[in-house]
């Protein structure tokens, strides 16, 4: 469920002249020179940077401003939002789409309804990707997590984005409305994300996933929790039976027009853990809180097939994503147990907090019976590499170099940097049981067994893990986004698919 205010973005190539108290216009301004950065400001340059001057901004990365000048002949009040944006050295494409949304979520706290955002005027400029990053941004700024608060007429809310580009042409105005079909993507996924547990039980997601599939046309595969069981996928299965919610495998399938069986397909695998208690193996206190989170991979997976439907690429993509709430309960698995998956092989599950291997060891097996010939898999999996990592970097394994190449440089366009970690027999200690084949957890660093763990079950099919656990959660309030889920990985996704960077 989501609130989200309809953005409508425009495009014009004239400097505006905005008249009206809830019209105001952004400047992006750079901590060093040139300072103001923007194609035909008209006479407001010489105030922005009388402004910068006065050192009443300084244009750091982050920070914002609104400010009000007198109109022409002083008549009238004219707004300036001015937005910080570090550096030259470190513009790119990423530091704009945050600038936008941290624009679009001032504006919306300012009571402006329409605001003008003027592209940046820099050297080797992209207008292009620019445009792209700030209708993006905007409409991610906007997303907003209060779902369940009573509301009252708050005012106006911001309703028009015109981006002033140095023309306005079709190009551009095919990368608008792409821009909204992805961001319109992400803030789907993060609203499912922020559901919270008791909302969003697998057979809810998987209800959501269907509705979603009938509306942009997309083919349902999914199986229920008998299916589920009767196909042997043990590490589904085992993680869901404790609790009342019974476990679902929701695949989605994209087929572009013409494809033939034969074709390429990618498997995009999700973990679907709708809420983490951590089983028998129970979570104390505040851990708990952030698990109804521990979907956010799902809902990338989700949202990426959400876009790749309109987007329509040349590429057969499929979504699999293993939805199961972790719960304790009589019927629960518990720590000794072992269980038998998908693949064939057997793990003893030493913890049932370390959960998201095993509903994933089940997806990317099912995910190799359907053909797949690259994997990309999206969990929330360790606090291991949050740790490593925080939230500035998500943790890429694999076993596949140009693979893992691929995805990166495809999440570096969508400005979701990934860093990539080991997968190694050296850490085979870790996963080694007694009893069975493997076991799910054998203490630190529990990030790489756990991607060890799964490349067990990816063998030789070129593979990428992709833990966001770090990534997909905002703890506070950002300037660009509301403390809540990120939708990331969405965008990497399409990105992958979608984008223009290098292919295995
Ligand atoms: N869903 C959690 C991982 C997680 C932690 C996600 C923090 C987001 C933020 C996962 O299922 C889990 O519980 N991992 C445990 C495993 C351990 C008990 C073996 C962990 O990382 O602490
Ligand atoms: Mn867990
Ligand atoms: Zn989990």
């Amino acid at each position: 469920m989501s609130n989200q205010h309809p953005l409508s973005i425009e495009l014009a190539n004239q400097t505006p002249h905005p008249s009206k108290p809830q019209e105001a216009i952004a400047v992006c301004i750079f901590e060093d020179a040139p300072h103001v950065s923007a194609i035909g400001l008209g006479d407001l340059q010489g105030d922005c940077e009388a402004l910068v001057r006065d050192g009443e901004f300084k244009g750091e990365a982050g920070t914002s401003q609104l400010v009000y000048r007198a109109g022409p002949n002083g008549l009238g009040a004219r707004r300036l939002l001015l937005l910080g944006l570090g550096s030259h050295s470190d513009f790119d494409a990423s530091g704009l789409r945050r600038a936008a949304s941290m624009a679009a979520r001032e504006a919306r706290a300012g009571r402006i309804k329409h605001l003008h955002f003027m592209l940046p005027d820099v050297e080797g400029g992209n207008e292009r990707l620019w445009t792209q990053a700030v209708a993006e941004g905007a409409s991610l700024g906007l997303y907003a997590v209060d779902f369940y608060r009573q509301k009252e007429d708050e005012g106006p809310e911001l309703e028009r984005l015109t981006i002033i580009a140095s023309a306005e042409t079709e190009a551009l105005r095919a990368d608008v409305s792409r821009a909204k079909v992805v961001a319109d993507a992400v803030n789907w996924a993060r609203a499912l994300t922020d559901e919270p547990g008791a909302f969003l039980p697998p057979r809810e997601l998987a209800r959501r996933a269907a509705e979603m599939a009938t509306e942009f046309g997309l083919r349902v595969e999914s199986l229920d929790a008998d299916e589920v069981r009767e196909r042997g996928m043990g590490g589904l299965w085992g993680v869901g039976r404790g609790s009342e919610e019974k476990p679902a495998l929701i695949v989605l399938r994209y087929e572009p027009e013409g494809a033939a069986r034969t074709d390429e397909l990618w498997a995009f695998v999700g973990k679907g853990i709708t809420f983490d208690t951590g089983g028998i193996s129970i979570k104390h206190g505040l851990d708990m809180y952030e698990m109804k989170t521990d979907m956010a991979g799902g809902a990338a997976v989700l949202g990426a097939l959400r876009v790749i439907a309109q987007l329509k690429p040349r590429r057969r993509v499929i979504g699999i994503v293993p939805a199961a709430e972790n719960m304790p309960s009589g019927h629960a698995i518990k720590p000794g147990d072992v269980i038998k998956t998908l693949a064939g092989y057997t793990i003893e599950v030493v913890d049932t907090d370390a959960e998201g291997r095993l509903v994933l060891s089940d997806g990317i097996a099912y995910a190799r019976q359907l053909g797949a010939s690259g994997i990309v898999d999206l969990a929330t999996l360790t606090g291991s590499i949050v740790v490593a990592l925080g939230d500035h970097r998500t943790g890429l394994f694999s076993n596949h170099d140009e693979w893992a190449q691929s995805v990166t440089e495809a999440a570096r366009r969508a400005g979701e940097p990934v860093w990539r970690m080991p997968v190694s027999d050296d850490y085979k200690k870790r996963i080694e049981s007694p009893i069975a084949d493997f076991k799910n957890y054998g203490g630190r660093p529990d990030a790489t067994a756990a991607a060890l763990l799964l490349s067990k079950f990816a063998a030789d099919t070129p593979w990428v893990h992709l833990d966001i656990a770090g990534t997909a959660w905002h703890e506070e309030d950002q300037p660009h986004a509301p403390k809540g889920s990120t939708g990331v990985g969405v965008r990497t996704l399409v990105e992958l698919v979608c984008g223009e960077g290098p292919k295995p």
